[in-house]
């Protein structure tokens, strides 16, 4: 007989380049809690994630509006909320990742309702298979009756039973299956299958898995910190973005603020400071910063002739290249200053900022940090300087309110995943979702 069931099947493993993510946000009418586990080399499943939490959240918000990663700044996490939302590795094995991901919304009345998925992920091909390809077609009609208690002979053909998307198999090849009872929206139930009906049931594709999930766990390569997948059209992104150095005092003060408080950062360079401070450039990119070009003098571009311009950016991304062991792909013109012989000249995408604080003119936290706070929106790049005193001592007070206000801080390459960047072009701040 099924069993009623609304208990977590499975605990959470731990995945090899897998990193945890929250949002809690006001959409609509709902507060919504989700979290989830992205995996570093499996953009696949991230995107996967990435559109199920979006789809979710673009349904939860008023008609004819879009969900906004605003709506998940200076949320407070309700006690309890509306909907919440998980997706969380369950087995990790061989070639395979098993995900489970789940949906509860509180109801009128303590009817809440609660809808399950089930993903196996290859982590060679990376491709993202639905739990229902783990089952021949011909065996479904069986275990859909079982679901419901009624014999075979009597079930309601495939089509009308529950639609199987929640199957957790597991290494000694039993299988969990969890399904909605139709016409009852959000109520489950759950039966486990011994290994011998499920031996019967599975596919070629399923024995594949269940072999897969007896073998160790194959090892994958992993994503550079300042490259690694975040949404900033799901979470509240911003950049913040430091110029001028790397200075041999302030700069390693920074990485420290930074690394505490696990913030992403970019760093412009000069090439004349990357030159003079190679193991502080060093430092910066091997503590999971992006750099950038802001040329080799902190000349003003737009004074010199093109030959001039290029000549200031190769120079400096041949410094910051033998400090770091790469070349910049972005630059930022010093004094924002670029016209369009400058925009030609330079050939990489000019990264420019959404908010500048001022820090070098104030050289005072107290009114910078404010400024930035007043000024941040999600999707912003902030301009600092990492050579000034006064900015360093402003950086713990401002990591620390941003993040209390629900930012991810990220680089410049994380807040522009998916945007592609052109050589000559300007940006400022990531474009919202269209
Ligand atoms: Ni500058």
């Amino acid at each position: 007989m099924p069993e009623p069931l609304s208990v977590e099947l499975d605990p959470p493993v731990e995945v090899p380049g897998g990193y945890p993510m929250k949002l809690a946000a006001q959409v609509g009418g709902s507060h919504v809690q989700a979290s989830w586990t992205y995996m570093d080399g499996l953009p696949g499943l991230n995107t996967h994630l990435d559109s199920w939490l979006l789809g979710l959240l673009d349904a939860a918000a008023p008609a004819g509006s879009r969900y906004r990663p605003a709506m998940a700044l200076n949320n407070v996490p309700a006690v309890s909320p509306d909907m919440t939302v998980s997706a969380v590795p369950v087995q990790a094995s061989g070639t395979i990742i098993v995900v489970r991901e789940k949906v509860t919304r509180a109801g009128t009345n303590g009817m809440g309702s609660v809808t399950s998925g089930t993903v196996y992920v290859d982590t060679v091909s990376g491709a993202v298979h639905g739990g229902a390809e783990l089952l021949r077609p011909e065996a479904m009609p069986t275990i859909q009756s079982r679901i419901l208690g009624v014999p075979a002979e009597i079930a309601a053909p495939s089509p009308q039973g529950p639609p199987l998307t929640d199957l957790v198999l597991d290494p000694s090849g039993q299988l969990t299956v969890t399904a909605e009872l139709p016409g009852a929206p959000g109520r489950r139930v759950s039966m486990r299958m011994n290994a011998s009906d499920t031996g019967t049931a599975l596919s070629d594709y399923g024995r594949q898995v269940l072999g897969q999930l007896n073998a160790a766990p194959a090892p994958r390569p992993a994503t550079a910190p300042a490259l690694r997948h975040v949404n900033c059209d799901l979470v509240p992104c911003a950049a913040l973005t430091y110029d001028d150095g790397p200075d041999a005092r302030t700069t390693p003060q920074l990485l420290a603020i930074l690394a505490e408080k696990n913030a992403r950062a970019t760093f412009f360079m000069t090439g004349s400071n990357a030159a003079a401070n190679p193991s502080i450039a060093k430092q910066v990119a091997d503590a999971g910063h992006a750099i950038g070009n802001h040329t080799f003098s902190h000349a003003n571009l737009t004074k010199l002739p093109p030959p001039a311009v290029k000549k200031e950016i190769e120079r400096a991304d041949a410094a910051i290249l033998a400090a770091t062991g790469s070349a910049p792909t972005m630059m930022r013109p010093p004094y924002g200053a670029a016209d369009a012989p400058v925009q030609a000249a330079v050939g990489k995408p000019l990264m420019l900022w959404a908010v500048d604080s001022l820090d070098w003119q104030s050289k005072n936290p107290a009114v910078f940090v404010p400024k930035v706070l007043k000024e941040i929106t999600p999707g912003a790049t902030v301009l600092m300087h990492d050579v000034q005193a006064s900015t360093i001592a402003g950086q713990l007070e401002l990591i620390t309110a941003l993040q209390g206000q629900g930012y991810q801080l990220v680089s410049v390459p994380q807040l522009f995943e998916g945007v592609p960047l052109v050589p000559g072009h300007v940006y400022r701040s990531r474009p919202a979702r269209q």
